[in-house]
């Protein structure tokens, strides 16, 4: 069943007492979130940035963590939806609400990265357990790609892809 328009589902800011939800969230994707530098810095963002939380029925199912730069870009830092309840247009609500709220505050660009396709790490297993599925959420949901970066995250990282969205 879709959540796309389902009143069920509710987009609201993150708040500091979903940390810990947001932690047991990541510790669903182990794929996705193999690396324990990865979830303390996600524990970090979720602690001290700004962001948004999908819930349903009281229960927060879904964030993301934003940081801005300039007055034109807001990056997407984290991002994930419970392993659960994936596939179902959850991320989708996630993204609408945030180009919404950007968007009224007057920025230009969302942009996002993710490990790009040159990475050979990302060629095992199911195209919809690893990074190929990431990267074609945020193409779906309106993203284009922008550039491959060697060592964006860093001396010995993955290569990363990195997307933007223009907003009108
Ligand atoms: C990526 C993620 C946030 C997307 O959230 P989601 O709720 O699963 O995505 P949605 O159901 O809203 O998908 C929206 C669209 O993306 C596309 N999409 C989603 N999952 C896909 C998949 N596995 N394969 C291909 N396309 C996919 C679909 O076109 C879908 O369109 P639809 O709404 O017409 O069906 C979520 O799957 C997730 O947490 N993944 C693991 C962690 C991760 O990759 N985080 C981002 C790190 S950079």
């Amino acid at each position: 069943m879709s959540f796309a328009q389902d009143s069920r589902l509710e987009v609201r800011p993150l708040i500091v007492n979903d940390a810990e939800t947001c932690d047991q969230i990541v510790l669903t994707l182990p794929r996705h979130f193999g690396l324990e530098s990865g979830r303390r810095a996600c524990a970090q963002a979720v602690r001290t940035s700004e962001g948004w939380v999908a819930v349903l029925d009281g229960r927060v199912v879904g964030f993301l963590t934003v940081q801005s730069y300039f007055d034109t870009t807001v990056e997407i830092t984290w991002m994930a939806v419970h392993a659960e309840f994936r596939g179902r247009g959850i991320g989708r609500r996630l993204i609408e609400r945030l180009r919404r709220e950007v968007q009224a505050r007057g920025y230009r660009l969302l942009l996002v990265s993710t490990l790009a396709p040159s990475y050979e790490g990302d060629t095992e297993g199911p195209a919809e357990e690893g990074y190929a599925a990431t990267r074609a959420f945020y193409q779906a949901v309106g993203f284009l790609p922008l550039q491959e970066v060697p060592l964006y995250w860093g001396v010995g990282s993955q290569p990363a892809l990195l997307l933007v969205m223009p907003l009108q």
